[in-house]
């Protein structure tokens, strides 16, 4: 049985009661918010933006992640356009795919791929423009670009230029979640390297970010002549050993995206392990501390959108899984979380922008640590499309026909 067949009715008028939410808030905001771009709620609820252009980079401030979530705004418009057929959230979403066109070639972030799987992808999808594939696979070459060619294998470097030595040593668990632009340009091609890259980084991420008892890194420092790992470490969790919820989300999607592309059981058995990890760390809420292992817990926020990640990175395993049973589990977890998020975090006042509240953007910068964050916003909304209109937001191949991992 699919996911979407397994749907109450009670459930399916709870989610498309969000997606009438979303709608409305899409039409009402996208044009308030002219060319501006948002990512953030404020205190107030009102979002906080910024343009479409700001690159990632090295600041006398450290590292600036720049704007990696320009792409999220366009993937809600089309996800609207999706639930409702009205073709001017269709028209705002083509407006700003013209607006993140120039990111297409920022040399600097892994986060190419969130920018343009999240966008260009479903609107290629939806309405069969080649412009659009063009802007991806124009991405998809940027990211294949940031790979490091070790002794011990090939990794994508996440944060600045490739000349900057701290930019070419880091790794963070976030790219995995990145790695479906490049599968899906080796679809859209038939050009093998973008998935073989996948799939070395993959290799590489399951020895280094992975530790003995399934919980991740947030990042890794290798060495980028030998490919040995030189350190884990964190930049928006608690503790360099602690585990950082979002990030375990990032890799169950991801490795579960690598095992489809590349067949292999090995990573989708990994993505599997990576899942129940995050499941048994859950309380009764079903919404994850900023930090699974913050020492303040219980006095310390939430963060909805690790949630959300992981409910679609459930979906997605239920789909791939070669074992019914197994299939059947996985998506009475995604539905259990999407349950929690849609009764217990959904914006209910007018004030507050957004969809989900208690999201956590980062905790150790003071940023947006308890608002709406759009990466957040997004997956939570893509897993109640693959729902509710399986097939028509992106490209999905069903278990019988993918047959890839078992
Ligand atoms: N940079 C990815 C994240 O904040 O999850």
């Amino acid at each position: 049985m699919t996911a979407a067949a397994s749907l109450s009715e009670s459930q399916r008028a709870a989610f498309r009661r969000v997606l009438d939410l979303l709608t409305e808030r899409m039409a009402a905001d996208d044009a308030a918010l002219g060319d501006a771009f948002p990512y953030l709620t404020a205190p107030s609820g009102a979002w906080k933006t910024m343009p479409a252009t700001r690159s990632a980079g090295y600041g006398p401030n450290g590292w600036d992640h720049g704007n990696w979530f320009c792409g999220f705004w366009i993937g809600l418009l089309l996800a609207a356009y999706v639930h409702s057929g009205d073709a001017a959230l269709l028209g705002a979403a083509r407006r700003r795919l013209d607006l993140i066109g120039p990111r297409a070639e920022d040399p600097n972030t892994h986060d190419i791929g969130f920018i343009f799987q999240s966008s260009a992808i479903p609107a290629c999808h939806i309405t069969g423009a080649r412009a659009y594939a063009e802007l991806a696979l124009r991405a998809a070459e940027r990211l294949r670009a940031r790979a490091v060619r070790t002794k011990a294998g090939s990794y994508i470097a996440a944060w600045g230029p490739l000349d900057d030595p701290r930019g070419r040593a880091s790794s963070a668990i976030d790219t995995m979640a990145n790695l479906p632009l490049l599968y899906w340009a080796a679809a859209e091609t038939g050009d093998a390297s973008f998935r073989d890259l996948g799939a070395a980084h993959t290799r590489m991420a399951a020895g280094a970010f992975v530790r003995p008892d399934c919980s991740t890194y947030h990042a890794v420092e290798y060495d980028p002549e030998s490919g040995v790992k030189r350190r884990g470490f964190t930049f928006q969790g608690a503790a360099d050993e602690s585990c950082w919820p979002r990030g375990q989300a990032w890799a169950i999607k991801g490795f579960a995206a690598s095992a489809e592309a590349a067949a292999d059981a090995g990573f989708f058995a990994l993505a599997e392990d990576l899942g129940r990890y995050f499941l048994a760390r859950l309380d009764a809420g079903l919404v994850p501390y900023w930090d699974f292992d913050d020492p303040a817990i219980p006095a310390a926020p939430r963060d909805s959108s690790a949630a959300a990640i992981a409910a679609s990175g459930f979906l997605d395993l239920a789909r791939l899984s070669p074992d019914p049973a197994l299939a059947a589990e996985w998506v009475a977890r995604g539905l259990a979380l999407l349950d929690a998020l849609a009764r217990d975090y959904l914006v209910t006042e007018e004030s507050h922008r957004g969809i989900l509240k208690h999201g956590c953007y980062s905790k150790p910068q003071g940023e947006g640590v308890d608002s709406a964050v759009l990466f957040g916003d997004f997956y939570f909304i893509e897993a109640l499309v693959k729902l509710l209109y399986p097939g028509r937001f992106a490209p999905e191949r069903s278990r019988a026909s993918s047959g890839r991992v078992a």
